[in-house]
């Protein structure tokens, strides 16, 4: 295959875990035969500083000719510290999911053997617990109008608004996703209160009985299920939610695999889609090569898996991942005491993995050695 990659590596540790995905992918283009070229773009503060817009057009026109986005992070203390600020990084990441449509955040949340003991629950209650949210993205009380201050400053409002339109699409997803899996999918609401949780809950219910009565389908209020999350995660198969709440569960559901380091997503919809880990920019961490950089190497996998349609590379890239773990090459979040090792020094190992174990790609045969 033959793909353009637009490389976004963002603020604070962006560069460092954007770095090792690239190594990955590289390791899988010789192993395979693939060609990738690779094209970078500014967001987020870094592009705040060079151009006044956090995604700049010209980042915005690389995104919609390229086959797929990686993304590191966005986000920098100076404007966590400066309310006032008008331009901030994360309306960038916000333009950047409006304006390519990405309307479907993917988010795997799948334990590692070789890790339970680092996750703040129980060994049994975390041990095979395997579940995806599916978050809703470019909706909600994240984009919702008006959204402001009253004239004197003292009262600020903002608006979740929803349409049938925007519920629907993602959900199908949704369905979709749990025909694959194992047929469940657990809608998250707060229909008790919210308006927009009732139109969720009637048109997520009118989808189901009209094409989806196969699905085991069940509805939880977003309290009750941010509790079950860490009480019997195992019981959630396809999670699908709005915005906000899809935004504040998958950080919960993220740390019970032991570090939200680890985690990777896929942002689908009707343009090019984005792969980017779920944490953020750690800014704590910058240049100190100590990041753990599996999110965004777990997020390259994703992106073979869904842009490219390639699931033997995603499954190499998995794989040499899960043997990294096994064989305690991780960085400090994972690590035992003493034992931890730097961000580039996992992706070396991984990419060295991948051009050492595998033989066959997608297309030809895949055979571990
Ligand atoms: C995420 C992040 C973003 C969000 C921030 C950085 C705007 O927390 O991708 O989950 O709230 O969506
Ligand atoms: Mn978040």
């Amino acid at each position: 295959m033959n793909k353009n990659i637009a490389v976004l590596a963002g603020d604070g540790i962006g560069p460092e875990v954007v770095d090792q995905g690239l190594k990955a992918v590289r390791a899988i283009a010789k192993k395979c035969g693939h060609t990738f070229h690779f094209e970078e773009g500014i967001m987020g503060a870094c592009a705040i500083d060079q151009t006044g817009n956090p995604y700049p057009d010209k980042t915005h026109e690389l995104c919609m000719r390229s086959d797929a986005v990686l993304f590191g992070a966005i986000g920098h203390p100076r404007f966590d510290h400066d309310p006032t600020a008008k331009v901030r990084p994360e309306q960038g990441l916000l333009a950047m999911r409006k304006k390519l449509g990405l309307y479907a955040n993917i988010r795997p949340i799948s334990t590692f053997s070789s890790l339970l003991h680092k996750s703040p629950l129980k060994t049994e209650l975390v041990e095979g617990a395997d579940f995806v949210v599916i978050r809703e993205l470019t909706g909600g009380i994240y984009f919702g109008e008006p959204r402001g201050r009253s004239e004197n400053g003292n009262v600020a409002f903002d608006s979740c608004v929803y349409s049938k339109e925007e519920i629907i699409r993602v959900t199908r997803l949704a369905f979709e996703y749990a025909r694959k899996r194992r047929n469940k999918v657990t809608a998250v609401d707060k229909a008790n209160i919210l308006a927009t949780s009732r139109l969720w809950r009637e048109t997520v219910q009118a989808l189901h009985a009209a094409e989806y009565s196969d699905v085991e389908l069940e509805f939880l209020y977003v309290d009750n299920a941010a509790m079950q999350i860490v009480t019997w995660p195992k019981r959630f198969d396809v999670i699908v939610t709005e915005n906000l709440f899809g935004d504040i569960l998958t950080d919960e559901a993220s740390v019970i695999t032991g570090s939200m380091g680890l985690l990777p997503s896929a942002s689908i919809g009707v343009h090019t889609s984005v792969f980017e880990p779920i944490h953020g920019s750690y800014p704590q961490a910058a240049g100190k090569n100590i990041a753990n950089p599996l999110g965004t190497i777990l997020s390259a996998a994703l992106m073979f898996e869904y842009a490219f349609g390639a699931d033997k590379e995603a499954g190499l890239i998995r794989e040499a991942c899960v043997a990294s773990m096994a064989a305690g090459m991780v960085t400090e979040d994972i690590s035992e005491a003493g034992k931890a090792h730097s961000t580039s020094e996992v992706g070396d190992w991984i990419a060295d993995y991948i051009l050492k174990h595998y033989d066959g790609c997608s297309g030809g045969q895949y055979r571990q050695r």
